[in-house]
């Protein structure tokens, strides 16, 4: 079933375009947002003298039935050759409760609901990215208590630098990954707002109140432009930017690990669970988890370049370029969280060597500074060593 087949008379496109165009294949995970926007939309739609009280009634018990299908099918999804998980919904719902489905297409386009759908998604996504980050943060704070006392050296171009502790060092982390959480809310904030009303552009001519409907799903407050709210994808640019730059400090913070789990430092130690070995160096355990991260964070900034692209040259309002976002955004958003939860358990099962640092420590003239310090204090002047 096509949702748009009213103007051309005969079928037979051509099966590459059809499988170029298809998103339901990934599209299918925003169902359940799906189904709301629609079940709210259709109570709105009966307010508003749309509907019938009888026909919002069968349409709702439509759409709770579909619902009740795809929890009940986990393999839902399978062999579905819709063109999107929205063509699906309607389809379906045709099937359930015959042609009044149609209306459910009154005054609304799938441009205003795939904009409600990813909104909710986004909104979503970014709770458990919160708390994937928390327990990250949760992680650090339990070594750093753990470990309060341990010197280890601070580097500057990976050079011995001065003292510091480590648990200063983890909390520097700390501090990264907590502005990210702040940086997550202030997205979820402005992608807090409802497209439904917003119909393909331009509305529609039906009074829907938009201010029930919003408060139905959850959003905030109502998007004031139609041409703006259908094509605005910024939130989808916000987020992935977000997980980018979360992933860098994750990213960086592998690093350091995988440097001071090196033989030449020898200052922690990865557990078993998150290493893995050679098959030609039966001595060799490697840091893949760390790699990983590292090497994944390429993946999403790659995403985040995508999307910026993907919008620099589209005219007002929809175009179905538009549907790439999800790729950026299901990806980035799925790499981001699991990356936070293997960082937190790497974190919590890592061993630490304090002697070892202390020993590295002691070294390499980590103290001259201090020195320096001292004999300023005892009247030299500070730049008479040639420091
Ligand atoms: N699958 C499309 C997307 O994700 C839905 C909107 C299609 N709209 C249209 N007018 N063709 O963007």
């Amino acid at each position: 079933m096509k949702l748009w087949g009213g103007r051309f008379a005969r079928g037979g496109r051509d099966p590459l375009f059809e499988k170029f165009c298809e998103s339901f294949s990934l599209d299918q995970r925003l169902v359940h947002y799906d189904l709301s926007v629609n079940q709210a939309y259709v109570r709105a739609l009966g307010r508003a003298g749309a509907l019938r009280p009888a026909e919002v009634r069968r349409l709702t018990r439509g759409l709770e039935s579909l619902r009740r299908h795809v929890e009940r099918h986990p393999h839902w999804a399978r062999g579905v050759s819709s063109e999107d998980v929205h063509t699906w919904v309607e389809g379906r719902l045709e099937g359930e409760v015959g042609e009044i489905a149609r209306k459910l297409r009154t005054g609304r386009s799938r441009n205003d609901l795939v904009a409600s759908d990813v909104r909710l998604f986004a909104k979503d996504s970014i709770r458990r990215l919160q708390s994937a980050a928390l327990d990250f943060l949760k992680a650090l704070l339990e070594r750093a208590r753990e470990l309060l006392g341990a010197v280890m050296p601070g580097y500057t171009h990976l050079q011995p630098a001065q003292p510091v502790l480590f648990s200063h060092y983890l909390l520097a982390y700390f501090e990264m990954l907590l502005r990210d959480a702040g940086r997550l809310e202030e997205c979820r904030a402005r992608a807090d707002e409802l497209p439904m009303g917003a119909g393909a552009l331009a509305g529609s001519s039906f009074p829907i109140d938009r201010q029930r409907l919003a408060k139905e799903l959850g959003f905030a407050r109502v998007a004031r432009n139609s041409l703006d709210v259908t094509s605005d994808r910024d939130f989808v640019c916000e987020l992935v930017f977000s997980c980018a730059l979360a992933l860098t400090h994750l990213s960086r913070w592998a690093e350091d690990l995988l440097i001071f789990s090196s033989p030449g430092f020898g200052y922690v130690e990865l557990a078993e669970a998150y290493s893995t070995g050679s098959s030609l160096m039966p001595q060799k355990k490697n840091a893949d988890s760390l790699e990983l991260i590292r090497g994944k964070t390429a993946r999403v900034a790659g995403r985040l370049a995508s999307l910026v692209a993907l919008l620099k040259g589209l005219p007002l309002a929809y175009n179905r370029d538009l549907q790439e976002d999800k790729a950026a955004l299901f990806d980035a958003v799925d790499t981001t969280r699991d990356a936070l939860e293997l960082a937190a358990r790497v974190m919590r099962t890592l061993t630490v060597y304090p002697e070892r640092m202390k020993a590295a420590t002691l070294e390499g003239f980590l103290t001259a500074t201090d020195l320096a310090e001292e004999l300023v204090r005892r009247g030299v002047s500070f730049a008479a060593g040639g420091m």
